[in-house]
C-alpha cells in the first residue's frame, strides 16, 4: 500500500489476517507491505487512525499453477549520473543533495528487491546518463555489492556516441555484459537478454541475426523464457510517442520467432519509464518503469511450475519515494497518469502456453 500522506500518529493497516502498525507515517508519501495474503481472493484492507477509519476492497492475484520454483527482479531505466527530469523545464534537487536521487532509487529498489526474496537480478538497460566512466564506476560498485547474481544489458544512454566501452570498465567490478545475445538458466525459467541499443542511436534495432540468436536461445530452453530487453517494442513503424523503441515491423517479425521458436516466452522491456502489458498471439511483452522517475518501481517475478506472476512495487524507501512522488508533476502533471499504465498491466499472472499451442 502507496500513500501521498498518512493522518499523524499511529495507524494501522489490517487484511486477511495480517496487521502491520505504523508509528508515524510522517509529513510525506511512503509505503508499508500487507503480506501473506490468499491467492486469488476478494479481501479488505482496514486503515485505522486516531479518530477514524476506512476500508478499501482489492482482489489478490492467482497463484501461477505448480510449485513456486524461483524468484528474480528486474530494475532498468535508473540512469546513474541525471541530476534533473522532465523534458521542459527539468525538475532538479538542490545543488549539492548527497546521495542524489539515482543513487537513492537504484539503491533502495535493489535493497527491496532482494528482502522480497529475489534470487538474481536483471538490469535492462540505460543504468547511466551519459556512459561516462565515473558513472560506470558508480555502477559497477552498486552492482559488485549485491549479495545475488547480477545480469546487464546496455541501454541507449550507456552507449551514446561519445561514450567508452563500457564493457572493460564494468569487467573491474567482476561484471561480464557479452557482445552476442545470452543466457542464464534458473529454476524453471531460461533467462535470456538481447541487445536493441547500438552505439549513438537512441532508437533501438533488432536485426536479422539478432532475431535468430535470440529465437535459437528460446528455442535451446529446457522449458519458459524470459526475454529482456532495452527498447519496447513499437506497434507501428513511425514512433507514435517519446522516446523511440524498436519499430514495429522489426517487433513484430521478433516476437514471431521467439513464438515459433517457444511460445511459453514472456519479454520485458525499458526505456520508455511507463508501464504498459501488450500481447502478440501467445506472447506477452510487458513495459517495466524506471526506478528513478513516477511512480518509481522495479518488478518482482515467481516461477512456478506452470506459469509466472510479475508484481510491479514502487521503490518504497522515504527518500527515494519523496524525489517520485515530486516527479509525478512532470510534463505539467500529464506523466503522473501517462506512466503507471493499468494495474492490471503492471500486475498479472500468465500461464504459459504448452509448445505447438497458441
Ligand atoms: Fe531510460
Ligand atoms: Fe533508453
Amino acid at each position: 500500500m502507496c500513500w501521498r500522506r498518512l493522518p499523524s500518529g499511529p495507524v494501522t493497516l489490517a487484511a486477511g489476517g495480517t496487521r502491520v502498525e505504523i508509528d508515524d507515517a510522517g509529513e510525506g508519501p511512503g509505503a508499508a507491505v500487507v503480506g501473506d495474503l490468499p491467492p486469488n481472493s476478494r479481501l479488505s484492507l482496514d486503515v485505522a487512525w486516531l479518530g477514524g477509519k476506512k476500508r478499501l476492497r482489492f482482489k489478490t492475484l492467482p497463484s501461477p499453477p505448480g510449485e513456486l520454483l524461483y524468484r528474480f527482479a528486474t530494475v532498468n531505466d535508473i540512469h546513474i549520473g541525471d541530476r534533473a527530469f522532465g523534458m521542459y523545464r527539468g525538475m532538479a534537487e538542490p545543488p549539492g543533495t548527497e546521495p542524489p536521487f539515482p543513487w537513492r532509487c537504484a539503491t533502495a529498489a535493489l535493497q527491496e528487491a532482494v528482502e522480497w526474496g529475489a534470487e538474481s537480478i536483471v538490469v535492462k538497460g540505460d543504468l547511466t546518463r551519459a556512459g561516462r566512466p565515473r558513472e560506470w564506476a558508480s555502477v559497477g560498485r552498486l552492482l559488485a555489492s549485491q549479495p545475488i547474481p547480477v545480469d546487464i544489458i546496455l541501454g541507449n544512454h550507456d552507449v551514446q556516441r561519445t561514450a567508452p566501452d563500457a564493457r572493460p570498465l564494468l569487467a573491474e567490478h567482476g561484471i561480464k555484459v557479452p557482445i552476442e545475445p545470452f543466457f542464464r538458466d534458473v529454476p524453471g525459467l531460461r533467462l535470456v537478454f538481447g541487445h536493441t541499443a547500438a552505439q549513438g542511436a537512441r532508437k533501438g534495432a533488432i536485426d536479422e541475426a539478432q532475431r535468430r540468436a535470440v529465437a535459437e536461445l528460446c528455442a535451446a530452453a529446457d522449458g519458459p523464457a524470459f526475454v529482456a530487453l532495452h527498447h519496447y517494442l513499437q506497434r507501428f513503424r513511425m514512433t507514435t510517442m517519446w522516446p523511440p523503441g524498436v519499430p514495429g515491423p522489426q517487433a513484430d517479425a521478433f516476437l514471431d520467432a521467439i513464438e515459433a521458436a517457444n511460445p511459453a516466452t514472456i519479454v520485458a522491456t525499458g526505456h520508455s519509464h511507463r508501464h504498459r502489458r501488450h500481447s502478440r498471439h501467445a506472447i506477452v511483452t510487458a513495459e517495466i518503469g524506471s526506478t528513478k522517475d513516477y511512480p518509481g518501481t522495479w518488478a518482482g517475478y515467481a516461477v512456478h511450475e506452470g506459469g509466472i506472476r510479475q508484481v510491479v512495487r514502487r521503490v518504497a524507501r522515504p527518500d527515494a519515494m519523496a524525489w517520485t512522488e515530486r516527479t509525478r508533476r512532470a510534463m505539467f502533471g500529464i506523466w503522473g497518469y501517462w506512466s503507471p499504465g493499468l494495474r492490471t498491466h503492471r500486475c498479472f499472472t500468465h500461464v504459459w502456453p504448452t509448445r505447438g499451442e497458441r
